[in-house]
This record gives C-alpha cells, structure tokens and sequence, in this order.
C-alpha cells in the first residue's frame, strides 16, 4: 500500500474508542493563506478498552505544537495519524493541547475549512474535521465545545460557529472575535463555523412551551431577497416537528448559511446548517417550482436532523442511514403534509418514487450495490448513496406502514427516549420501533425484517392470478426472490408489505387490504366475488420491489381510468409505455402507440377533475434509464430514438388536445409556489414542449413563435425556463436566440447561469451535436471547473443525464468522460467520484459502446494517483 492509501474499512471490525475526548476547545486565528489552529481537549481513557496509544486523525495539516498537561511531550506520525504513546496512566482526565496551521484558500476538495467568495466555510461530514485539526475523528467520539473565533473585522464582520454567542468584542489591528459555546455534545462531523461578509434574514418564533426563537438566513448582502422562501421553509419545519413527532427545537438560535461553493445540497451542523446556495435562494424571477419545492425539503431535511443525526447520531459511518433514510423519510412526510390534500400528496409520493427506481434501482443492480447499511467501504464518501437515502427512507416507511402511523410516532417517542445523546445503530431504530409496537407484524418479524438493512438488490415479486369463477373465488400466487449482487450470491426471503386493492367489472373497489409477504412462496385468496376482478398491488408503492405480474392491455386501462389508489393509475399509464419502448426496442423498428394507449391519454389530459400536476406526470413518458432498466442488452441510442418516436406520436396525436391543456393551464396567476398553481405550470409547460415537437414535424411555426413570446413575457421562472426548454427540445431555431438572451437576462445569477449549461448538455442529440457543444461551453468564461454547480451543470448533465448524447458508438463521450473525471480528482476527488459512476452500468451495452466504455474505465484506473474516492469506483466498475 502506497503511503497515502488507505485500506478496505469492515462494518464487523467496529470497536470502540479507546479514549473519550469530553471538551474541546478551539481557537482560531482565520486567514485564507494560513489559519491558526489551538485545540484544547480534556481526555480521558476508556476503562471499557485495554490500554493503548492515542492515534489522532489529520489530513494535510501543519503541525506546529503538541502539550500534555501543558508540557511537552514525544509523538511520532503514523500514515497521516499524531500517535502519543507517552500519555499518562489511571482514569484520570488529562489535557491535550495541539497547535496546528492549515491553508483554507488552497482546500480546493471543499472539506475541512475552506474560503468560497472571499468567506470561510466548513464541511466536517464525513472525515472533514481531521482537516481542521488532529482528532478522534469517528461519530461515537461526543464532545463539548467551546469555539472562539478571530478575524479582520472589515473582511469578516459575521463570525459564526455552533450554539450560542457568549461573548464577542474588539481586538486591536482591526480584528475581532466572537465566542461560541454549543450547550449540547456532539460528534466533530457536526462542527461548524462561518467566517464572512454576510447578512441575515431574521425573524422570531414562539414554540409551544412559549419559549422564544431566533432564526437566521445567512446569505451575500446582494441575495437577501432571495430568502423568503426558505425562512417560511424553516418555520414550518419546527412547526411540523413539533406537531407530528412532538420535537421541539432544542436552541435559543437555529442558523442556516448559504454558500455557492459546496459538494453535497447541504449540511447539518448543530445550530448552524450549512447549504449549498441551490437550495436556499429563491425568489419567482429565478427559480422554477421545482427549486422551490426542493429548498422546502432539503430546508426540512437539515432540520429534522437535528433530532434524527444529531440528538441522536450515528456509532460508526456504516450507520448512516440511521440518520439519512430516517431523515429523508421525515422530510418525504414533511412535503406530503404540508400539500395536503389526497391528490397532491399522491403527486409527492410519486414523485419520489420516480427517483428511487430511476436511480437506486440501478445502483442496486449495478457494481456499486451495496446494502443499506453497507458492510465494508474504502472511502466513506462513496456511501451517500440513494441507496442510504432513498432506500433507507423505503425502509422507514415499511416500519411505519407496518405498526401504523401512531404506532410509529410511539416507536420513535420510545427511541429518543432510549438513545437521546447517543451514538446507535441501524438495529437500536429498528428495535425501538418493534419494541413500542408488540403486536405488529414488525416485532413479530423483526430479524427477518432486517435484512432490508443487510440485502442489496431489488426484490422481485411475482404475482400469478388464479380465477374460479365456480366459486367466487380469486388466488393470487406470490414469489419473491432477490438477484445476486457483488459479494451477496444468495439472498434470503424478505419482509414485503403489499398493499391490494380489487377492481370489479364496473370499475368499483371491490376488496382491499394489507398482505405481508414473508415467505419465498404464499397465496393470497378473496372469496365471494362476482366475477374476475383486476387486481390493483403494491398500491402507493407500499414496498421497494419490482413487481411481476401479466397485466392485459385492458387491465392496465382499467386501472388507469378506475383505480382509486392515484400511485397504482400513474403506474398502469407507466406500463403501458414501457411495454410499448420495449416492443419496439425488441422488434428493432418503428414504435406504433396503440390506439387504446392514446386515447387513454387523451382521456387523461382531457379530464374535468383530475389535478393538473397529476396529469402532467401521467403524460410525462418513463425515463430513458428506467427503460433501459428492463433491457439486458441497452442501446442507449435507440432507446432514446425510441422514446423520442413515442414523445412525437403522442405530440402529433394529441395536439389539440396539448392545445386545450396548454390554454387552460397557462395562466396560473400571481405567482405561488403552491401544489396547485405549480401543477398548472408543470401541465402547460409539458403541453408547450409537444406542441413544439409537433410544430417540427409538420413545419408549423405559430406554437414556436408562441413559446418565444412566452419565454420573453413570462413573469415567473417556471414559466420562462419551461418555454426556452420547449423551444430547445422541440429543436426550433429560435432556440438559439432565445438561449442568448437568457444568458443576457441572467448573466449575474449563478443559479441561472446552471440551468443555462444543463439545458445545453441535456438537449436531444441531433446528429452527435450535444458533445461539441458541450466542448465549447467548457471555455465558455462563464464555465468554472472549480464550482461543483457549474461543473455538474454542464459536465454531469452530460454524462449522466442525456444517454441519447452521451453513449455515442465513436466513444467520444467516454473519452471525455475519463478526461473530466480525471481533471477533477486532481480538484475534488468527491466530485470526481460521483462523475465516475456515469458509466456503472457499462456492461449491459450493446457493442461497440461496451468495449469503448470498459476502456475508458481502465484509462481512469491506470492513473497512478488516483484518489481512494475514485479508485474505489472504477475498481468496483472493472471487478
Ligand atoms: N448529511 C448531509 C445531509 O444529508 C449530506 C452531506 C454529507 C453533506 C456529506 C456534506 C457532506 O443532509
Ligand atoms: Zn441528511
């Protein structure tokens, strides 16, 4: 092993620490060239482990000093580690000083302590801490801290860290400082400090017991009126927190600071979440419904943490989904509460679904699958995964459909109850749950319920119907079975809640109920019915599966114009379109949309009393990556070409029909980021992109004519941004002009200028033209390599985001693939890593894109100082 290089970590190796650090006290001297670091801890060995030197963490410090009990003392280095040997004996608590200097302008990778827009910032999770200064840098290592923070007053006039301010003043030489005191222990993944020429949005709430609050939004003094929205966001997190879970906020200050240099959407250090800018600022000039809805649920994610992460944190990183999947499930409720009715619920819930089988699914079945609580990892960062997330929140909620939603709230008053102000275990949530609810099927069930935290792979479930029509009498056959993957080759049955419900001939429920599969095989049977119903299962997606079951064309017609779960309509129009891209995609020609297909959309679109959000997700055809999901051999390139026939059939055939949505919907009026009003945006954009299709087609020009003047005229983002993309996709002419003037209008909003680049590198291909393009926005000035946004905005919307674009038989975008994930490990090797994984999926590719991409996997591998984070996934990708 090189110097520098670390080994495989197992989950099954965990031991406890061997020394306790109790208090830490920092004080620093900021300067961007070269900061000055005083750690002063009270430590003391853990009687619980044999006696053994103290090995500190660090990475890429200067050390300056070390003291014990204030005097000297040896030390040597040991692969990055400070390692004292000489400490003294007994249980008695010594003190450990430790002087270190730092370089925040040159921390590029944006872990530790860096500078972003002249400003410092800090990101400690995972392993960051160990870049501030040496210590027990793991999770179950909780401490007090003390912060006192230095600074030029003029530069840096904001000094913030953890807690609450008890002191601040006055040096000389201009300087200041300002002292910070965090009332509750914590983890050093959880520090935090914020440096810089910053205001705040303030304001004051009241909680329940009536004690008072103070929350702040820090952001550039140019960007204050962009922050409505994610105050309004906060104060409807504590509220929600409060009211559902019965969590109150546990500060005298809650603080959110946005920054635009940052690796992951945000943070949650205790009192002081740090975000990337994406999703705090927002105001109806620049951002579009999505934003708005995503800063609403990454606002509460952080949030919510500070019970789920914080109060209660982790033992060891393979934990991590004990905060995240829980959080994400938190946040997941958060929205679906907040928008309330039945049906915009639903669209929230879909949603997310979309997002769980379009990227965990093939994360789960592709080199990087990994267990929710993964076994081994070589770099922890790796592991924030849509798997630890997405999945984790799956699995979160099976507990609650299991024990009900009371039950759950029981579970989760009795794990606070339990584990507040510790550091637990994936199985310490799972037990507290079942404990708090003995009569469910979870308690029941629990160890085998868990292997959804040690399984990777989806599920499947085979369902096989059974009609006797002598009797009455309807059996479903249940399967289920799990597919290898790396380093798991036999799975075990798992606990699978399935939701039913039973349509009659007339269109009316039947039956309905709650199955829970535990067994390889099982039948399911409902007596006493008048004739063959159709089935309706797995309703609102009640567990991460794949189903299997032979729908007719005809069922999956009832179920779209009948079902009344709205998850299981959105999903037979699902079905119906990926049946149809599969036939064609098999029978190698020309998609033909069936008749039926067709008019069941027409039907939809036409509907009185649908929802328009609704509506636009039924007619928004399933992704080209959840297609491909289906297929073992992929084309990328035909099935986008697929796609794009069945987008213009459904443009062409429907056009009065897009006609009649789009002057229905387009006016939403004073703007509202409300499910209601961004439904009606979301169907009248959706209706504008195929009317561009279809005006292309047929060489029409009034509908592109008409999408210009609504991109020049529109008084909402949304609106504007879903225009230019129609004028984009639909491949108009006046694309290109309208393009220009956008990056006129908004050459000074960074945000903006991101969706500029990812509208480019994610537009259909027309001939390989998207690479070049995306060549020359890399010398654009407005391109920085350097900002994680931007690079995502135009390198991943690429990469991973346009396959059509992007797997071309010349292997072209391979080869600018391994170049950029090579340029930035040299940068950011997080970055890097997430770039790496474009190309996961490498081996189902038809030929030639299979040999091309293997070679520009090994191209990367070869590199002789690659970082763990990318060397971890090309290695896995090859293996
Ligand atoms: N813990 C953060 C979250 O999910 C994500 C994060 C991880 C941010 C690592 C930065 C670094 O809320
Ligand atoms: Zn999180």
């Amino acid at each position: 092993m090189r110097e520098g290089q670390t080994a495989v970590i197992h989950r099954a190796d965990y031991q406890a620490p061997a020394y306790w650090i109790d208090t830490v006290e920092l004080c620093f001297d900021l300067d961007p060239a070269k900061t000055r670091v005083l750690n002063r801890m009270r430590i003391r060995r853990n009687p619980d482990v044999p006696p053994q030197p103290l090995k500190l963490d660090g990475d890429e410090l200067n050390l300056a000093r070390v003291l014990v009990n204030g005097q000297g003392t040896s030390f040597k280095m040991e692969g990055g580690r400070l390692v004292l040997e000489n400490l003294p004996e007994g249980s008695e608590p010594f003190e450990l000083e430790i002087f270190t200097t730092c370089c925040p302008a040159k921390n590029s990778k944006l872990m530790g302590l860096y500078v972003s827009n002249d400003s410092f910032f800090t990101q400690c999770e995972a392993e960051g801490f160990r870049r501030i200064t040496y210590f027990l840098d793991r999770p179950d290592v909780m401490a007090s801290y003390t912060v006192l923070l230095r600074a030029d007053k003029r530069k840096y006039p904001v000094l913030l860290s953890n807690g609450n301010l008890v002191d601040h003043g006055d040096l000389e030489d201009g300087r200041h400082f300002a002292k910070w005191v965090d009332p509750f222990r914590k983890p050093c993944y959880l520090f935090a400090l914020v440096a810089g020429q910053l205001v705040a949005r303030e304001q004051k709430i009241v909680a329940r017991n009536g004690k008072e609050h103070l929350l702040q939004v820090f952001v550039r003094p140019g960007d204050l009126d962009k922050t409505e929205h994610a105050m309004n966001s906060l104060m409807a997190s504590v509220a929600w927190d409060e009211a559902r879970f019965g969590l109150p906020l546990d500060l005298e200050r809650f603080m959110i600071v946005a920054t635009s240099d940052f690796n992951m959407g945000a943070m949650e250090n205790k009192g002081l979440n740090i975000f990337n800018t994406k999703y705090v600022l927002a105001n109806q000039a620049t951002a579009t419904d999505t934003d708005f809805g995503n800063i609403e649920s990454v606002v509460g994610h952080e949030y919510f943490h500070n019970w789920t992460g914080n109060r209660v944190t982790c033992r060891d990183w393979f934990q991590l989904s004990l905060k995240e999947g829980l959080t994400v499930f938190r946040d997941q409720e958060f929205s679906q509460d907040l928008a309330g009715e039945a049906s915009a619920r639903a669209v929230k819930r879909i949603e997310d679904v979309r997002v769980l089988r379009t990227a965990q699914f093939p994360e789960d079945a592709g080199p990087m699958a990994h267990p929710v609580r993964p076994d081994q990892y070589l770099e922890i960062n790796n592991f924030y995964t849509v798997t630890v997330y997405e999945k984790g929140a799956e699995v979160v909620r099976m507990m609650q459909t299991l024990v009900g939603r009371e039950g759950f709230e029981r579970g989760m008053t009795l794990y606070f109850q339990r584990h507040d102000g510790h550091a637990v275990t994936c199985d310490d949530f799972a037990q507290a749950i079942a404990d708090a609810n003995t009569q469910s099927p979870l308690y029941e069930k629990l160890g085998q319920f868990k292997r959804w935290y040690s399984q990777a792979g989806t599920p499947r479930v085979r369902a096989v119907p059974q009609w006797e029509a002598g009797t009455g009498t309807w059996r479903l056959q249940l399967s289920q079975s799990n597919p290898p993957t790396p380093g798991q080759a036999d799975k075990q049955p798992q606990v699978i809640p399935i939701a039913w419900g039973l349509i009659g001939q007339d269109g009316r429920e039947l039956a309905s109920g709650m199955h829970v599969l535990t067994e390889a095989h099982d039948t399911l049977v409902v007596e006493n019915l008048a004739s063959e119903p159709v089935p309706s299962l797995l309703r609102g997606f009640s567990a991460p599966v794949i189903l299997d079951f032979d729908y007719s064309d005809g069922q999956l017609l009832a179920l779209l114009e009948h079902d009344t779960d709205p998850f299981n309509r959105w999903e037979a129009a699902q079905r119906l379109a990926v049946r149809s891209a599969l036939a064609a995609i098999h029978h190698g020609g020309e998609v033909t949309l069936d008749a039926h297909f067709v008019e069941a959309m027409r039907h939809i679109l036409r509907h009185p009393t649908l929802d328009s959000a609704f509506k636009e997700l039924v007619l928004t055809l399933p992704a080209e990556t959840y297609i491909a999901e289906q297929l073992d051999v992929v084309d990328p390139q035909h099935v986008h070409a697929v796609r794009e026939s069945m987008r213009q059939q459904l443009a062409t055939a429907l056009q009065p029909d897009w006609e009649a949505a789009y002057e229905a919907n387009k006016d939403s009026g004073a703007y509202s980021p409300d499910p209601v009003s961004s439904g009606r945006r979301a169907l009248a954009g959706l209706a504008l992109t195929h009317l561009c299709i279809a005006a292309r087609l047929s060489s029409d020009t009034v509908w592109p004519g008409k999408a210009y003047q609504r991109f020049k005229d529109a008084s909402n983002m949304t609106d504007r941004f879903n225009a230019l993309s129609a004028l984009v996709v639909g491949g108009s002419d006046l694309a290109r002009p309208a393009l220009q003037k956008f990056h006129a209008m908004f050459k000074d909003e960074a945000l903006v200028l991101d969706k500029w680049f990812a509208l480019q590198a994610g537009a259909p291909d027309r001939g390989g033209n998207v690479l070049p393009a995306v060549k020359q926005l890399m010398q654009h000035p407005d391109f920085n390599v350097r900002n994680p946004n931007r690079a995502r905005s135009l390198i991943f919307s690429y990469c991973s985001a346009n396959p059509g674009a992007f797997h071309r038989a010349d292997a072209a975008g391979y080869v600018f693939w391994s170049d950029r994930v090579m340029e930035l490990d040299a940068i950011n090797p997080q970055v890097a890593a997430r770039l790496a994984r474009a190309l996961d999926r490498w081996r189902k590719l038809a030929e030639p894109m299979r040999g091309a991409a293997r070679e520009a996997i090994a191209r990367v591998a070869a590199k002789p100082d690659l970082s763990n984070d990318v060397r971890e996934v090309v290695t896995r990708a090859l293996a």
